[in-house]
Formats: C-alpha cells, structure tokens, sequence
C-alpha cells in the first residue's frame, strides 16, 4: 500500500543531505537521525522522516524501478504545450509563452489570464500550467493525510460550519489515545509519511496535551507533521517545532483588510500575518493561502493572495473554494465555480513555478473529476481524510458528505490509481 519512494543518500553537509531517487538529486533536511552516505531514508516536505535498513530500500526500489519510469514517460506525455493556436490573443500569448520559460508575471498580466473566458485560452492556460509544473518539479507528487481531531471551535468565521455560534452541530473531539491510533493506521497500514492534525481554536485541549502528543507520535512513527489549530501563544508553537512538528498549515484566509475585518470578528489580517512570519521564524515550513470566490471579493484580490502567499515564503499553497454552509450568514451565497477555481491555480502555478501546490478538499467537492484536472492544470500535491468515518461528518466546516464517506483503503486506492493514470510519483520534492 505505501506509496513512498526511498532515497539515497549521496552527500551530507551539516543537516542538508542530497538524496537520490533512481538517479535524480533532491534535497532533504536531516534534524532527527544519525546518517551516513550510502543510508537509505524516506523524506518528506523535505525533512527526512525515516531511516531504512539498506535490504528493505533495495526491495522496495525493486518494485519500484520500472513503474518510476513508466510514470516519468506518462507524466512528460500529458504535459506536453499545444499552445499552436494562432487566432489566439496575442497579449494572452505572451503571458504565457513568458510564464513557460519560468519568467515572473505581473499583477496585471495574472488577472488577464484568471479573467479569461475564452475556452481556447483555459485550456492553453490549464496546459502551461501543467507543462511549468512539469518541467521545474518533475513528477513528483506529495500524499499527506489529514486527522481532524476537534471541532470545537472559539471563533466566528462568517464561512464556516464549525463557528461557535452554531449551535446545530454536534461538538466532538478525539482523545490522544484515539489520535495516536489513526496515525498508527495511517503510517503503518498505509505507509502514510505526512499527517495534518488539525481542529476548530479548540483551548481545552491543553497546548500541555499537543505537546505530548506531538512528542508521542514523533517517539513511535516516522512521520512528517503538520499543525493546524489556529492562533496559540507562541511558547506553543516553539516548543512543539521542538517537539518535533515541522509544518504548520495556516490560511491568512484573505490579504483583503476589509474583507477579512467582516468576516472575522476574532482576528484581524495583521495578526494572522505577524503569526506566518513568526512561523517561518521559528523554523517551521508552512503551508497557507486562502478561500477563492468568497462573498465580495475581487479578482484583483485572489491574485494579490497569491502574490502575497509567495511573498511570505509560503511552502505549500493551500488555496480552495469558498463553500456555503446552510448554518451561516453566508448560506444564501454561491461557490464559485469550478473552471474558475482551476484558472485561478493554473494562474497560480505560472506564479510560482517551484512551490508545491495542493489540491484542497473543498475543491474535490465541486467536482468528481475535480482532483485529477487539478493536478493536470499545475497542483502537485493531495490531501487524503484519516478522520474516523464516524467523526469526519461532524468536522462540518462546509458540506462535504461526497469525500468524507470513502474509507481511508478506498481512497489510498483511488488516488495511487489516479497517480498512476496521470504519471505522478510519490518521490519527495524536496527543499
Ligand atoms: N468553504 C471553504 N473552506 C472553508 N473553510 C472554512 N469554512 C469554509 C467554507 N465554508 C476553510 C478555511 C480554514 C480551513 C480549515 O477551512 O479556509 O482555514
């Protein structure tokens, strides 16, 4: 069931290794294990999670050979550019042939592309999208897996089901026993190397029990962490980087001030920013971004998000759909729609040519086939739900039932088949 590829390593220089997956060279931070060139090691957001014996690597690699590069033709196959359109616009060319060799676009020529309604022109933009990705980051593809272990939540975000107000929901949170058991299942039954604990601003999990937490899971499993609990002290998020959780998942939601000011009452925009930078301080990967098709927001302010994300030094971007929720004030608003959210990744993508870009869980909702065009329009990265089935409906911060019904079997299944249908590899992409 693993879809991880091991790697070896060939150069140590203080904790900075080279590791090399079937002749190709990432890089990998080493903070935990004492390694040797020659040791075989899985790595993941580019930390190295775990450390293998040399007759396990060399078996697995085996298996692995000659699918790695059936993958790599498939992967170079689909992303290959038809931009051949002649009657195309020639401002609208130009974008894109500049964005292609990895050239910096503006504001101005992001919005021409997410503006863009011809069907000629969203398909070319879906493809360089794809082509960018493919020739900066290769085939690789992150997996991660995401616990949501509470919702119970302090704030009062308009868009979101779990909002304190809400008094319709069923509040649950999992004890760390019960935590430790999904990741247990996740990582050896599944041979998951990244999990996302995340929850609601839930204060009566103590930062006392996350740390201990955090400390167990990192003591039995080799296992990349995230965090995804909101706005803590900072003495938490120190010690739990300590603790051994490497990344934190942090949307600043919208850079728009005034849109971000009516939508939360319990935070402001500069707060939420002085965290990311805090984050990053620390030592922390993050992964960030925003809602897409919120109630009252521009164009021009989605690509300022992106545009802001980079700037920040996001890690990996997390950007979906606004989805209505029935408990909300927003209840009576529409998502956007999907052609429009994958313009806005593509457009993403020619923004950013290297960053890891995930498909978000809000975005598959919209669309059955939503995740593979996602991943063929410049996203490289998915996210699986290990949320016990009787607990995912319950973590309701927008309808979702279509994705949180499948068993964590069923959609490890599904997504090593779509990998595989669309020539991804799970190797680590590296730092
Ligand atoms: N639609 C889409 N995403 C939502 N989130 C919360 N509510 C909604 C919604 N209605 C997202 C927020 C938050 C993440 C955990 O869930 O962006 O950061």
């Amino acid at each position: 069931m693993c879809y991880a590829i091991p790697g070896n390593v060939k150069s140590i220089t203080g904790n900075l290794i080279t590791v090399d997956y079937f002749g190709e060279k990432r890089k990998a931070r080493n903070d935990f294990y004492n390694l040797q060139v020659g040791d075989y090691v899985y790595a993941q957001g580019g930390f190295v999670v775990q450390k293998i014996d040399e007759k396990d690597a060399e078996e697995i690699l085996d298996t692995w050979k000659e699918l790695f590069f059936e993958l790599k033709k498939t992967d170079a196959r689909l992303s290959r550019l038809h931009n051949d359109k002649p009657h195309l616009d020639k401002d609208f060319l130009k974008i894109i042939n500049r964005a292609t060799y990895g050239k910096s676009i503006s504001h101005q020529e992001a919005l021409r592309l997410l503006l863009s309604t011809d069907s000629d022109e969203k398909e070319v933009l879906f493809k360089s999208a794809n082509f960018v990705r493919q020739k900066f980051l290769d085939n690789a593809c992150c997996v991660h897996g995401i616990i949501e272990f509470s919702n119970i939540c302090r704030c009062q975000c308009e868009y979101c089901g779990i909002q304190s107000s809400n008094i319709n929901l069923k509040r649950f949170s999992l004890k760390p026993g019960e935590i430790i058991n999904v990741v247990a299942d996740a990582v050896i039954r599944f041979g998951f190397k990244g999990i996302v604990l995340q929850s609601g601003e839930d204060l009566s999990y103590s930062s006392e029990e996350l740390l201990d937490l955090i400390k167990m899971i990192r003591k039995k499993f080799p296992v990349f962490l995230f965090l995804s609990v909101g706005e803590r002290e900072e003495e938490f998020y120190r010690k739990a980087y300590e603790a051994g959780a490497k990344g934190v998942l942090f949307r600043f939601e919208t850079s728009d001030e005034n849109l971000y000011a009516k939508l939360h009452p319990d935070s402001s925009l500069q707060e939420r920013v002085r965290y990311l930078k805090f984050f990053k301080d620390v030592g922390y990967l993050i992964a960030t971004g925003g809602l897409i098709g919120l109630p009252g927001q521009k164009a021009e302010s989605i690509i300022d998000d992106f545009l802001f994300a980079k700037e920040l030094g996001c890690d990996m971007y997390s950007f979906g759909p606004f989805i209505p929720h029935i408990d909300t004030s927003l209840a009576d608003d529409h998502a956007p729609d999907i052609e429009y959210v994958l313009k806005a990744l593509s457009v993403l993508r020619l923004i950013d040519s290297s960053g890891k870009i995930l498909v978000t869980t809000a975005l598959e909702t919209l669309h059955t086939q939503a995740r593979r065009r996602a991943l063929l329009s410049g996203a490289n990265s998915i996210m699986l739900n290990l949320t016990p089935k009787e607990y995912a409906g319950l973590y309701d911060i927008y309808p979702r039932s279509s994705t949180v019904d499948s068993s964590v079997e069923e959609q490890v299944r599904n997504a090593q088949q779509l990998l595989k249908e669309i020539g991804r590899a799970p190797t680590d992409l590296g730092i």
